[in-house]
């Protein structure tokens, strides 16, 4: 009886300051908690420490059909975060975003486009690769909410370590996740919504798209169209960091 009484104290002393919010029961808490990555977050997160506690995650099911955690690279100082669905199956096997055929399609816009690999980090919303069996082969499928949300720590994380200037969503998966399910790819690619993630937000289309395109020609217009976009994207940036340096005091 005195054990449930001095809980009932132990809750109240735990309640939420501002009034009308919803009281904070502790097991409302470890049940969020346990539903997303964000337990495994280090204190005080570096790349190398994410990737450590990442390779470890269990906070959704992905982990048990995925071969292992496929976390983001490139290097700290990145301007540019380029944010993918999930990894496919190469990166799967290999264990680094954009590896495979989606990632070859990238370095070469990148490349057509101006911007230097070297300064790009490329991650993905969910960090294991969602597949069902079809035949002998792994076929991509669509990461949940529930996935997405319990992953969203991890990329939350990296963009905190990185303060990238620009954040590009491939797709509409990583649309949706960072900017919001009222943006439209096709209608609005490569334009800039204001976010407190980064000063220059915005999606375009996810090369894995441009390589599905039904033929040899529309495959090119595709790829003409994304490279128009990184263009458009790298000449914001430039801006940017012009209008910054002006700005700061010499
Ligand atoms: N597609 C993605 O969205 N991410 C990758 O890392 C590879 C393919
Ligand atoms: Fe953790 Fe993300 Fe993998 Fe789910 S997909 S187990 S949240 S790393």
């Amino acid at each position: 009886m005195g054990g449930i009484v001095s809980r009932t104290v132990d809750v109240v002393v735990e309640q939420p300051k501002s009034p009308g919010s919803p009281v904070a029961r502790p097991d409302c808490v470890k049940r969020e908690d346990n539903d997303t990555a964000a337990r495994l977050l280090p204190t005080r997160p570096t790349l190398d420490k994410l990737r450590t506690a990442a390779a470890g995650c269990q906070a959704c099911d992905l982990w048990k059909s995925g071969t292992q955690t496929v976390f983001g690279e490139g290097k700290r100082s990145a301007t540019v975060m380029f944010v993918g669905e999930q990894p496919g199956n190469s990166e799967d096997l290999e264990g680094r975003p954009f590896v495979g055929p989606a990632g070859g399609l990238l370095d070469k816009a990148l490349v057509e486009a101006g911007i230097d690999w070297t300064d790009v980090y490329v991650t993905n919303v969910v960090k294991h690769f969602k597949w069902e069996p079809r035949g002998k082969r792994r076929i991509h499928k669509k990461p949940n909410a529930a996935e997405i949300h319990a992953c969203r720590p991890w990329l939350e994380a990296e963009i905190g370590v990185i303060k990238p200037v620009a954040i590009i969503c491939l797709g509409s998966t990583a649309a949706q996740a960072l900017i919001g399910a009222k943006f439209k790819v096709s209608l609005q690619r490569a334009t800039f919504v204001p976010s407190p993630l980064a000063p220059l937000l915005t999606a375009t289309v996810h090369p894995s798209s441009i390589l599905r395109a039904p033929t040899d020609q529309a495959r090119q217009t595709e790829m003409r169209q994304f490279v128009e976009d990184l263009r458009k994207i790298r000449e914001a940036i430039s801006r940017h960091t012009t209008a910054r340096a002006t700005l700061l005091p010499h």
